[in-house]
């Protein structure tokens, strides 16, 4: 099957991994869209119009299925995409909704972008209790390889403190904060995660096949992104494309 995948950047590899992992026999078709990101804070029209484009980028790849890979604009903008195109599309927050829905798992946190966090969807749809909070310098942070800073830990600790002995499980609400899945770890202590990659991952069915690729597109290329994304997916090319 000829998948196609996206996010604003290198945060929808995370997904991408996941789905590798459980369905390693299909052709992968990765957009990043850097050169405008961070999503997470942009309006709804912008990120229509991002959208659009790499929705139509990817059809022109023949894609049989698309993944929007990037929690923002699933929990904004899924119901008016979905049936604007002649392809199945789905989005990354439903299927982490419907599996914490019928978990045992109780006292949720929500960390996402600004967007995520203000369009209300988990408040909305999670049966459970749920405590919010939007961790815009996270993305940034991310993309740059600003990990080992103390700017970074200044903000591990200014959005997490308040979870504290208040929560079982924290969704990773973002699919950029898988990669710091190991940093919140250690602050928080031992707890269920959600990462919606894997989520998505153990979701999907798909045929078996036995051809497996992956193309790499992002919408503005440089040395740190390059070392980014090899680090998380492997050497594959990278090939800049701009929409
Ligand atoms: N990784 C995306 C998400 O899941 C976008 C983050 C951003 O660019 O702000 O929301």
């Amino acid at each position: 099957m000829r998948i196609g995948i996206f996010d604003s950047g290198i945060g929808g590899l995370t997904v991408l991994k996941s789905i590798i992992k459980k369905h390693p026999n299909h052709q992968y078709y990765y957009f990043g869209d850097t050169a405008n990101l961070p999503y997470g804070e942009k309006t709804k029209d912008q990120l229509l119009e991002f959208s659009d484009k790499i929705i139509n980028f990817l059809m022109s790849k023949e894609v049989d299925l698309i993944i929007i890979a990037c929690g923002t604009i699933s929990s904004n903008l899924y119901d008016e995409i979905k049936n604007r195109y002649n392809i199945n599309i789905i989005d990354i927050i439903s299927p982490t909704i419907n599996h914490l829905n019928n978990s045992e798992f109780k006292n949720i946190g929500i960390i996402a972008t600004t967007m995520t966090i203000n369009s209300k969807v988990f408040e909305d749809k999670l049966k459970k209790s749920v405590i919010t909070q939007p961790c815009p310098a996270f993305v940034p942070l991310i993309e740059n390889n600003l990990l080992d800073t103390f700017e970074f830990d200044k903000y591990l600790d200014e959005y997490l403190i308040n979870f504290k002995g208040k929560i079982d499980t924290l969704v990773l609400g973002c699919t950029h904060y898988p990669l710091i899945k190991d940093q919140v770890k250690k602050y928080l202590g031992d707890m269920y995660l959600v990462d919606m990659g894997e989520v998505i991952a153990n979701q999907l069915t798909l045929q078996n096949e036995d051809n497996f690729k992956i193309e790499l597109y992002f919408s503005k290329v440089d040395n740190k992104l390059i070392k980014n994304v090899h680090n998380i997916i492997g050497n594959y090319e990278i090939i800049e494309k701009e929409l």
